[in-house]
């Protein structure tokens, strides 16, 4: 067999392995040694050369210096292809469904605080937000309780040193706010409170209030209970009924508190209500001359009114949730299922 038919024959089985093979430079190594190696396939056929008839010879070795310039050019080729070429990943079926992501979830008290904030806010409400950490001052105060209120006491605020509490409402947030701002206001203020209480099911020593405060040149008791009652109304339905109770704050003068009817149709509405069918969602009442002028407001100018409410237990009717430590334990076996 002459050698011209064993170049073509290397070069067959040169373009057909480069063509099957996986890109990358395991696969030019291979093949750069295969055929252009010290023992490689070509070096055996220039080994050849000869045993070829001399005037055969030329055109032999011509025909086999082109297979080598061939095959270099074309493993060159392949080699810079393969740098560009993206790894290939194996194995990977794009059709199969993915795996679930875990997702978060709204924290119950979270989203009762949202939906009042989404209904005050169609009213012009904006939010504002106070410290936790408090002075007497705001606190107490600024807000017209008397020196020796019984709030003050020990038993029912907690004390950080002798300057430092934290709030046990957030009507603190009343002085900040007008302090901060110039009336005309219309703000909510949502936060934590904490209170010296012993912490069982139905009370703890943190929980959450929304305060509402309006300052204007002539607001009105009027107007605090037709901006309550549609509150009411857009939480708990249309045809809510809500009732206002005549009441006491130091800092609100007259006071008083808001029941929205719950009904007594079950045993848990007897339980919810203490019997009565009504439900207390929270207190109210007209800014007190002495706390407008705390906050820097004249109260010959301006007159206001002002609201808070704890939201915990709004959440806990919501979802029926009989203990209100849940809310503060984290557990995401009660968390995920809001
Ligand atoms: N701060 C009062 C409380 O914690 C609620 C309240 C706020 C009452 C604003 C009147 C006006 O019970």
């Amino acid at each position: 067999m002459s050698l011209l038919t064993d170049i073509e024959k290397v070069r067959a089985e040169f373009d057909d392995r480069l063509q099957s093979a996986p890109a990358g430079d395991d696969s030019f190594e291979e093949l750069r040694i295969a055929f252009l190696g010290r023992k490689g396939k070509l070096a055996g056929l220039f080994s050849q050369l000869g045993s070829v008839k001399q005037t055969e010879r030329p055109l032999t070795g011509k025909q086999l210096n082109e297979l080598k310039s061939y095959v270099t050019e074309r493993l060159s080729e392949f080699q810079s292809a393969s740098a560009e070429a993206p790894e290939v990943v194996a194995d990977i079926d794009v059709t199969l469904p993915g795996d679930p992501v875990p997702h978060g979830s709204i924290h119950p008290v979270t989203q009762i605080e949202n939906e009042v904030k989404a209904i005050f806010g169609r009213l012009g409400f904006s939010v504002f937000y106070g410290p936790e950490v408090e002075t007497d001052r705001y606190n107490f105060e600024a807000l017209n309780f008397k020196p020796d209120h019984p709030a003050r006491d020990m038993q029912d605020t907690f004390y950080l040193g002798q300057e430092q509490l934290l709030r046990t409402h957030t009507s603190n947030n009343q002085i900040h706010a007008m302090e901060q701002m110039d009336p005309p206001l219309r703000i909510l203020m949502p936060g934590r409170v904490f209170r010296n209480e012993a912490i069982n099911a139905r009370s703890h020593c943190q929980f959450h209030q929304i305060e509402g405060l309006v300052v204007d040149r002539n607001t009105s008791m009027a107007e605090l209970k037709g901006t309550l009652t549609y509150f009411a109304r857009e939480l708990y339905g249309p045809d809510t009924v809500t009732r206002f109770r005549p009441s006491y704050f130091p800092f609100t003068e007259p006071s008083a508190e808001m029941d929205v009817y719950w009904g007594l149709d079950t045993e848990r509405d007897y339980r919810i209500t203490k019997g009565t069918g009504w439900l207390e969602i929270l207190g109210c009442g007209m800014v007190h001359p002495n706390v407008l002028e705390a906050g820097g407001v004249d109260p010959d100018e301006f007159t206001g009114y002002a609201f808070g409410m704890g939201i915990d237990r709004m959440a806990m009717l919501k979802w029926d949730i009989g203990d209100i430590r849940y809310f503060y334990e984290g557990d995401l076996r009660f968390l995920t299922q809001f």
